[in-house]
């Protein structure tokens, strides 16, 4: 790999706010070394004033609006996110996608504004089962790439996830020829549509825990890892920190 690759946790909707610091602490104690790999935490808002990371290790907030500020009840700015030092934003998640109903046209929304506040995005794309079923994952990949990075010229502070639905969560993690193929896929459709020479990161996610992930992150093409249920437990975060700072 000749890029710096990352590790990223998504805590979802679990941790309150006095477990994140205790999680974080453990984090350092363990792996606070690490040169060759940069690790983002994505707790809960409320855990995000909780935690203050120094680079390799960044924190992410799990959702925006795109808005500055205004009537939208129960929402959190960009803005916002931005004054508590926050670099990273996910978008798209597949959660945020089929339990909110989140279309392109919002994520699009989401990833223009974080671009124009100088913030990096982590936009996740990927198919469904039946989608990969009935021989429609490379549209719907493609789509989700193309709407959702709608009018930005710059992608240098975009990251790809590529997350097949079927493999979150379900221990039933994609083989290696289908990441690689996906992964294939992810960057000449972003090559078609910016520069021949991109690089942006791709990160995998689906089911990546510490006994796979020495075997995932030799995939061609696999730059790093988007990591749920795996990551919540401290220590086997920082065994899959290991492995990847070591590759
Ligand atoms: P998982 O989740 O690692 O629990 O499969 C990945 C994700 O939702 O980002």
């Amino acid at each position: 790999m000749n890029k710096k690759p990352i590790v990223a946790g998504n805590w979802k909707m679990n941790k309150v706010p006095s477990e994140t610091k205790i999680y974080t602490d453990t984090i350092l104690d363990l792996v606070g070394h690490v040169k060759s790999v940069s690790v983002i935490l994505a707790p809960p808002f409320t855990g995000l004033f909780e935690m203050s990371v120094e680079p390799p290790f960044y924190s992410a907030a799990q959702n925006c609006h795109w808005e500055d500020s205004g009537a939208f009840t129960g929402e959190i700015s960009i803005n916002m996110i931005k004054d508590l030092s926050i670099s990273y934003i996910i978008v798209g998640h597949s959660e945020r996608r089929q339990i909110f109903n989140e279309s392109n046209d919002w994520i699009n929304k989401k990833v223009r504004s974080i671009i124009t506040n100088d913030l990096k995005v982590i936009l996740c794309v990927g198919e469904t089962s039946n989608e990969r079923k009935s021989g429609e994952t490379e549209i719907v990949i493609k789509n989700q790439i193309e709407k959702g990075l709608k009018s930005i010229s710059d992608i240098s502070n975009v990251i790809i996830a590529y997350e097949p639905v079927w493999a979150i969560g379900t221990g039933d993690t994609a083989s290696a020829k289908q990441i690689e193929a996906a992964h294939s896929f992810i960057r000449n459709t972003v090559r078609d549509n910016y520069d021949k020479r991109n690089d942006i990161h791709i990160l995998y996610g689906g089911s990546v825990n510490s006994t796979n992930a020495k075997e995932l992150i030799q995939i061609n093409g696999v730059d790093g890892f988007l990591i749920g249920g795996a990551s919540l437990d401290a220590n086997s975060f920082a065994s899959i920190i290991k492995i990847v700072d070591l590759v």
